[in-house]
């Protein structure tokens, strides 16, 4: 079953049918104001902290409610519906709706009995309110009296956990006052307030544009005995004009239009964390406001476009096209800005970074906005302790140079990291040279930046640190040490167990930092050394001849070996065996078969197989999980990512797309129903052959999914790689195309690509023409590239 398509001109995923079988979300402003709003416009609001800083309620994993609800009613008959189709839910026979989920906004365009409303939802550039723009238009002959209620729920305290469950303190704490153009709730109002009477916990609801006929503070009265289907107010044409003190506060607001004959009129509820003195300021900057809305709308899309406008593909197959061009990347912003911080899965209870997830989730952002990507990559500098270990948890007030790290207790009572992790800093290395990669700035590798705890160095020092600490922690076999952790947080290998993942992470590492010390010969032998002595080691005791074990336990015993029962093939360092290119070609060929022969299902890639049920060990965390779920040989989304790439590498153009093809969530839109989360959006894992609902996906938005496909497909099927002199176009593409068409801004300057495949071909380009003139394969230096440059590409 479809539920929507994607409009790639508007850059909206637009919902036809509302009833889709989970909440579909967008998201609205940044963490310093953000909103989460469904296509039933649920949802909820925070400053800040999505757990900490809390404003408006929402249920989890419940029934996708409250939200932010605009009803209508007809004066006249006293029939009344909502703007988005829940929380009404008139029968979708007689109400027709689209949401649009844009980017950073939600419209919900419906019309019922010849009233069309429009309720725009956004958070405006920089700001930290909200506004849900209101449109209500008569399509018929007659005028009409329609009378608009808006409602949103506050919590009553800002932890949400409080406001839910501590409600002998939290239900007396709160009351709503009434100022003309706005509910203020007051929260703990006279536990010392400012010298102006206020506090900054305020919150508020207003109206801008239309004269506010009625009013209530407190739920109880908006709802009555009713849900948000039929509230009492609604039903009774008007509020009550009653405040909250001591029940549970909300903002509603009612207002009445008389609308002559295809008459529409706009307004604005406003709403946010606010003093009385800012709420009214924010009112009456509305005054106008038709134009502030449209300059508001106008100036979010165009930021967000502008964001999305470096690279533009047109390929045959447009569910590719859409993810490339707006939602994967639009994902990737997201998962680069919040985090994990909130979502529908999320509660925001998360108090700090991970530091591989962020390191990582940059990448996916390199190719699109370089510069924002170098400011988080600074920051997570930063958070290296001096012995170059990235700290686990980097906390949002994160002070440089100034923290305690895993070495002291007080870090890991505050964050619950007890120890490094094996991986946390080797994701810099990737992440640094795409950026250097990307801009050409190889200057960054002199910037200085502090450590965590203590000592300044450069960004070379930084990456010499991490290296040194991935040396000072061999295991027995003189492979990296799992310590907490490699990047499966569910495999906890122990000081002495190895992981070969993080080996060929380091082999990696080792390689790109050759390229950045090129003016030390001494260091870079010891770095060749070191490289060709962990590539040997992988090959006697990692390497079974179709595939590269796990790693190796604590206790010395081999990890995904072929005569195991059980987890005996791994995904990760197969891909990674390809991408550190530590694999041979013969290697390589061998072990991305395996994969596919072993973990390849309809819908990806399993994480390994066969799912731990009965042989599993202390460390292998993952039984716990039902098989074929999560890291217990789940599909997990973010190494399909990785295995693109691989196949991308070694110019398996057909494999690559086949498996972008089978987990991408825009493959699911005429089959929403299998997949379920949004068809747009990239979860965190998908549900293996092992589970009776094979295809299923979960935990939407906040993934590392995000930026893994982003680069498997940027870099390995587009095949756009740049290198610090210039950049190398390599596609690999299903052979079936005949060919494709992008266009790349380049450290500013224009790539018009064309790459023609009459030869049906998937890899391995044989001529390139560049501007009229033939070039051989390769690298084209960034010296030979004009403003705009005319690239033919012949597969
Ligand atoms: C989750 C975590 C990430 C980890 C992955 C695999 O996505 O956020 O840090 O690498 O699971 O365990």
């Amino acid at each position: 079953m479809q539920y929507g398509y994607f409009d790639e001109k508007a850059r909206e995923y637009v919902i036809t049918n509302p009833n889709t079988p989970a909440p579909w979300a967008n998201y609205l402003g940044s963490p310093d104001y953000g909103a989460i709003i469904t296509q039933n416009a649920g949802g909820y609001s925070f400053v800040k902290s999505g757990a900490a800083g809390r404003i408006l309620r929402y249920t989890f994993n419940q029934f996708d409610e409250p939200g932010r609800y605009i009803y209508l009613r007809d004066e006249e008959t006293g029939d009344f519906w909502s703007a988005s189709w829940k929380p009404v839910g008139k029968p979708l026979e007689e109400y027709k709706t689209e949401c649009h989920h844009g980017t950073s906004y939600t419209e919900f365009v419906s019309e019922y009995k010849g009233i069309r409303s429009r309720a725009l939802y956004y958070v405006p550039m920089g700001a930290t309110h909200e506004v849900w723009a209101i449109t209500v238009e008569n399509l018929g002959d007659k005028p009409r009296k329609i009378s608009v209620f808006g409602y949103c729920e506050f919590t009553t305290e800002s932890f949400y956990t409080q406001d839910l469950v501590n409600m002998q303190y939290t239900q007396f704490i709160t009351k709503t006052e009434f100022h003309d153009t706005f509910l203020l709730e007051q929260i703990n109002e006279f536990n010392y307030p400012n010298p102006d009477g206020t506090t900054g916990r305020e919150r508020f609801f207003g109206l801008a544009g239309a004269k506010i006929a009625s009013y209530t503070g407190r739920r109880e009265q908006f709802l009555g005995r009713n849900r948000f289907d039929r509230p009492q107010a609604v039903l009774n044409g008007k509020c009550d004009n009653t405040l909250n003190y001591n029940a549970n506060p909300c903002g509603a607001l009612q207002f009445s239009l008389e609308l002559g004959a295809e008459e529409k009129k706009t307004a604005a509820f406003l709403l946010g964390q606010k003093t009385v003195f800012e709420a009214k300021k924010i009112v009456d900057r509305y005054a106008d406001v038709e134009k502030t809305v449209a300059a508001e709308r106008d100036e979010l899309i165009r930021y967000w476009h502008g964001e999305l406008a470096n690279l533009k593909i047109n390929t045959p197959d447009n569910n590719f096209d859409a993810m490339i061009n707006t939602w994967n990347a639009f994902q990737c912003f997201t998962t680069f800005v919040w985090s994990r911080a909130a979502s529908l899965i999320y509660c925001g209870e998360r108090n700090g970074y991970g530091y591989r997830d962020t390191v990582q989730d940059i990448q996916g952002i390199i190719h699109l906005d370089p510069e924002l990507a170098r400011k988080q990559l600074t920051f997570m500098l930063s958070a290296q302790v001096h012995h170059g270990a990235g700290l686990p948890l980097v906390k949002y007030t994160h002070n440089a140079g100034h923290e305690n790290t895993p070495d002291d207790d007080s870090y890991v009572k505050e964050t619950g990291h007890p120890s490094y992790r094996a991986d946390d800093a080797l994701w810099l290395f990737p992440t640094v040279y795409k950026y250097i990669a990307e801009t050409g700035n190889v200057a960054y590798l002199d910037e200085e930046i502090p450590f965590a705890d203590k000592d300044v160095g450069t960004v070379r020092e930084h990456l010499k640190r991490a290296i040194n600490f991935s040396m000072t922690h061999l295991g027995p076999h003189g492979m990296p040490a799992g310590l907490h952790a490699d990047w499966n947080d569910c495999l906890v290998l122990g000081s002495q167990g190895e992981s070969t993942f993080v080996a060929f992470q380091l082999y990696y590492a080792l390689n790109i930092m050759k390229e950045f010390c090129e003016d030390e010969p001494e260091y870079v032998q010891y770095l060749d050394e070191q490289a060709a002595k962990l590539l040997k080691i992988l090959n006697d005791k990692c390497f079974e001849g179709d595939r590269f074990v796990r790693g190796y336990r604590d206790n010395g015993d081999v990890i995904g070996s072929k005569k195991h029962n059980e987890a005996n093939m791994w995904l990760n360092p197969q891909s990674w065996a390809v991408i550190s290119r530590g694999a041979t070609t013969e290697q390589a060929e061998a072990i991305m078969q395996t994969a596919y022969d072993k973990l390849n299902t309809p819908y990806g890639l399993e994480v390994m197989q066969p799912s731990y049920r009965h042989e599993y060990f202390e460390g292998a965390r993952m039984r716990l999980f039902n098989p074929g779920t999560k890291e217990n040989g789940g599909i997990f989304c973010q190494i399909q990512g990785w295995a693109i790439l691989a196949e991308a590498l070694i110019g398996h153009g057909d494999r690559a797309f086949l498996y972008f093809k089978e987990s991408s969530p825009s493959t699911f839109n005429d089959n929403a129903d299998l997949r379920v989360i949004e068809p747009y959006v990239h979860g965190q894992f998908i549900e293996g052959h092992e589970s009776p609902f094979a295809g299923r996906a979960h935990v939407h938005w906040l993934t590392g999914t995000a930026s893994t496909v982003m680069v498997g497909c940027v870099e390995g099927i587009l095949g756009l790689r740049p290198t610090p002199k210039g950049i190398v176009i390599s596609p690999a593409i299903p052979s079936e195309w005949d060919g494709f068409t992008m266009e790349k801004v380049f450290r500013g300057k224009k790539l018009h690509i064309t790459v023609n495949n009459l030869a049906h071909k998937e890899g391995n380009p044989t001529k390139y023409i560049l501007n009229g003139v033939e070039h051989a394969a390769g690298l084209i230096l960034e010296s030979e590239l004009q403003e705009e440059n005319y690239i033919t590409v012949v597969m």
